[in-house]
């Protein structure tokens, strides 16, 4: 027996049915705007439903972005939606938040005391970096005209390892990109590498707190030295921009004796972004410079504020305040202390972690999380399995987790590789799961390997009723 099913209209059942009829029957516009618009309601469903398809921001674990914040948090981002950052005038407490947030970040980064700060929120870390290595190319070129020197060939120095804002702020800027290829030994940037890369012509050399790829921290000191040396040399001043996007808010907390920041005479700036480890939702970078000296006046631009000027430095004009509003209420409800607590538990969980996902047998680790809680691992012996860490990101993903794999950039494209940020919303009872939710993919694999890990064997033990 067949049906023909029909259509109700808005006469059969009442206005608020057709609202209703809307999102079960009407497609959503795609490719244009649709001539007329449609009851909220209907189009919170449509678009919301589609959003529903979305990974699950929680079992996010590629990336780097804050996923959680408190409930007061999310009422301040509320009251903030509507403010423009760069509205000074109008939103004065806005701004003086801003000052306060971008002052917190250099004391963070140790700006020497008595400098004047220099920091702007930006849009993320990669508009930080565009800022950074901007300044130091007109610094750059400053010194070499006053010289009578040419300057018609800037390089900036930096590892295989940059995340790609990199290779942008390079391209956009006319910068010759001076790249130490990645050795698969040492996946991190020393001194010792700078030598052969380094000229009169370097703008400035890249060092990362936390890379991408694999979480590993250059050894900026032996930057900073190695840079001392040329300087005594040669007479040239090579600034450090250390990227600072993930580490920056972990190494200050995790690993307080590595100097990394303006205690080095080189670091010149530094980017954070503030929508990773500094706990807030995304949309917010920062760059802070060891000076105010350390960024050209010709760069700078003054827009109205209170019936006077204020100095912008940045490549968008319009921004949203959520973030530094966002960052100051961190700042505000955590503490230093606070902070000390949620950096060394993610470095802990990403520990114990490491600690079970070794128990496999099954993966060697680039890092350990003692650091940074960001742990990149490959499979020991690829060879001898069917199955690659592609399979597993793959399985793992119909598990409901995102865990992204891919090859290491050049040299070390041979090495594939899975990688998992541990956050702080990534809590031991999640990562438990998580280890569940391994064992299946392995075991579906045919890679399941002795010994299981602890919650497999609590599995195991569960009794029969
Ligand atoms: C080391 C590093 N630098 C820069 C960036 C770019 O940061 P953003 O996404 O804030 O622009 C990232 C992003 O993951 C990163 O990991």
């Amino acid at each position: 027996m067949t049906a023909t099913p029909r259509r109700l209209s808005q006469n059969d059942l009442g206005g608020d049915f057709d609202v209703y009829s809307k999102y079960i029957f009407d497609e959503v516009p795609k490719d244009h705007i649709p001539e007329v618009g449609m009851d909220g309601r209907a189009a919170y469903m449509m678009v919301h439903g589609e959003l529903e398809l979305d990974g699950n921001p929680m079992l996010n674990l590629a990336s780097y972005v804050t996923t959680w914040m408190e409930d007061e948090a999310n009422k301040l981002a509320m009251e903030s939606i509507n403010k423009n950052l760069v509205d000074k005038d109008e939103y004065p407490r806005t701004e003086v938040i801003q000052r306060r947030v971008m002052a917190m970040i250099s004391q963070l980064c140790n700006a020497p005391e008595g400098n004047e700060v220099a920091g702007t929120a930006t849009v993320g870390s990669s508009e930080a970096i565009m800022l950074g290595l901007l300044a130091h190319k007109w610094s750059w070129r400053a010194r070499r005209e006053a010289a009578g020197l040419p300057t018609d060939k800037p390089n900036v120095v930096y590892s295989g390892l940059v995340h790609t804002c990199w290779e942008k702020a390079a391209k956009y800027f006319d910068l010759e990109p001076r790249v130490v290829p990645v050795d698969p030994e040492r996946t991190y940037l020393h001194g010792d590498d700078l030598a052969a890369f380094v000229d009169e012509n370097t703008v400035a050399v890249g060092a990362i707190v936390g890379n991408t790829f694999t979480g590993q921290v250059d050894d900026v000191a032996s930057l900073d030295a190695a840079l001392q040396k040329i300087q005594e040399e040669k007479g040239w001043f090579v600034p450090i921009h250390v990227d600072g996007a993930s580490g920056g808010f972990v190494a200050p907390f995790v690993a307080p004796d590595v100097v990394w920041d303006f205690r080095l005479e080189h670091v010149r700036s530094i980017n954070l972004s503030n929508h990773k480890f500094g706990l807030v939702y995304a949309g917010m970078g920062t760059v802070v410079f060891r000076d105010r000296s350390d960024v050209p006046d010709e760069l700078v631009f003054d827009i109205t504020y209170l019936g006077g000027s204020a100095p912008t430095y940045s490549l968008n004009f319009s921004q949203s305040s959520v973030g530094t509003v966002l960052q100051y209420f961190q700042f505000l409800r955590l503490g230093r202390k606070g902070f000390e607590l949620v950096m060394n538990a993610a470095a802990e969980n990403a520990r114990y972690l490491q600690e079970k996902l070794e128990a496999y047998g099954h993966f060697t680790f680039l890092n350990d999380g003692s650091f940074m809680p960001v742990l990149a691992f490959k499979l020991t012996d690829p060879e001898a399995h069917e199955h690659t860490v592609y399979d597993i990101s793959d399985g793992l993903r119909a598990e409901g987790w995102i865990v992204p794999a891919y090859p290491l950039p050049p040299n070390g494209q041979e090495t594939n590789v899975l990688r998992i940020v541990v956050k702080d919303d990534f809590s031991r009872a999640l990562i438990d799961l998580f280890l569940e939710s391994m064992d299946t993919v392995l075991g579906r694999l045919g890679g399941q390997l002795e010994p299981p890990s602890a919650a497999a064997a609590a599995k195991k033990a569960r009794p029969i009723c």
